[in-house]
């Protein structure tokens, strides 16, 4: 994604706050304003605004906003962190900010910064792959959901600016799509050769020995180093267990949640049952049939091979100030 054509997915501009819609991402590249905390938490929980990295920066930003508003911070604060519970992201970013002598300052500061340490990310993880593999991915952990770059797609990004033939296998990721509308839409404007699957293909490509490795981001990595990620995620763990395929992970030191033992710790997000009864708002399931919709789920530590961060690829969970091995 040339960065010249795509502007970054959430930006402080002055008394507002700008960002890439996503709900409508394919079909058009729309960018919206957030002007209340209000507007904003309306953003993050219809996931106009998504993606770990990118709503920690946007609890940082409505902090912000509070500020240049005249309103209590903290009671913004508190309206954002309850928008979203499984990412830490956003308590994280709500806390800098508050914590902060000047929050617009750092807000901005945490955007510039949540860059940097992806492209760290990708130089990190980028020699993991070598050329001509399969990699598949779950959910969308690219630009879109981070200011930029990305984290576990920002890894195969720099692989790919690297020279590495790769190819990705994009889960479509059930109910809400991110594979298909934006992992799908990031490759094509890189040009990281791709194909789309639906999430319950991963085990039979795995089966048929066409995937070398997987990567995933997370929203919240507990002090055991067990991970909590889009549904769906657990699933390509065990599978890439069961066919001795490395599974990785790539996430920013803010993700990492030392305060929690294990994911069984986790309060994973109930969504509404729509999402899992319609699709792009068109309904597939009779009316009146129950439906779940656990927006998380949490792989256990030992289906991880390795943790990629800014700080480099940890072959165990990294403690809160652990460098990696050398
Ligand atoms: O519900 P979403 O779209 O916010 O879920 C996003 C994910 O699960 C990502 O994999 C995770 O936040 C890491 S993003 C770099």
């Amino acid at each position: 994604m040339a960065s010249a054509d795509v502007p970054p997915t959430i930006a402080w501009a002055g008394d507002r706050i700008r960002l890439i819609d996503q709900r409508r991402l394919p079909a058009e590249l729309v960018v919206v304003e957030a002007t209340t905390v209000e507007e904003l938490c309306e953003y993050i929980a219809t996931l106009a605004v998504r993606g770990a990295p990118a709503i920690g920066v946007a609890g940082a930003m409505g902090v912000a906003l509070a500020v240049v508003r005249g309103e209590d911070p903290a009671a913004a604060g508190e309206r954002l962190r309850a928008t979203r519970p499984t990412a830490v992201n956003l308590g994280w970013g709500v806390d800098r900010a508050l914590g902060a002598a000047d929050p617009v300052a750092e807000a901005q500061r945490l955007a510039v910064d949540d860059v940097e340490r992806n492209r760290a990310i990708g130089r990190h993880g980028a020699p993991l792959f070598a050329s001509g593999a399969n990699v598949l991915t779950h959910c969308n952990t690219g630009a879109l959901a981070t200011v930029g770059w990305g984290t576990a797609l920002g890894v195969l990004r720099a692989a790919h600016e690297a020279g590495t033939r790769l190819h990705v296998w994009i889960d479509e990721t059930r109910p809400v799509l991110q594979g298909a509308r934006l992992t799908a839409w990031e490759c094509e404007r890189l040009g990281i050769p791709a194909t789309l699957v639906a999430d319950v293909m991963a085990a039979a490509l795995m089966r048929a020995g066409r995937v070398d490795a997987a990567i995933v981001g997370a929203d919240r990595i507990t002090a055991n180093g067990d991970v909590a990620n889009k549904i769906g995620t657990y699933a390509v763990a065990v599978a890439c267990h069961h066919h001795g395929i490395p599974f990785y992970v790539a996430a920013p030191r803010s993700t990492f949640d030392h305060t929690l033992p294990t994911g069984d710790a986790i309060e994973i997000e109930r969504r509404s049952p729509d999402e899992v009864t319609t699709i792009a708002g068109v309904r597939i399931a009779p009316e009146g049939i129950a439906a779940e919709n656990w927006a998380f789920d949490v792989t256990p530590a030992e289906l991880v091979t390795a943790w990629i961060t800014e700080d480099g690829v940890f072959r165990t969970p990294p403690g809160p100030d652990v460098a990696p091995a050398p």
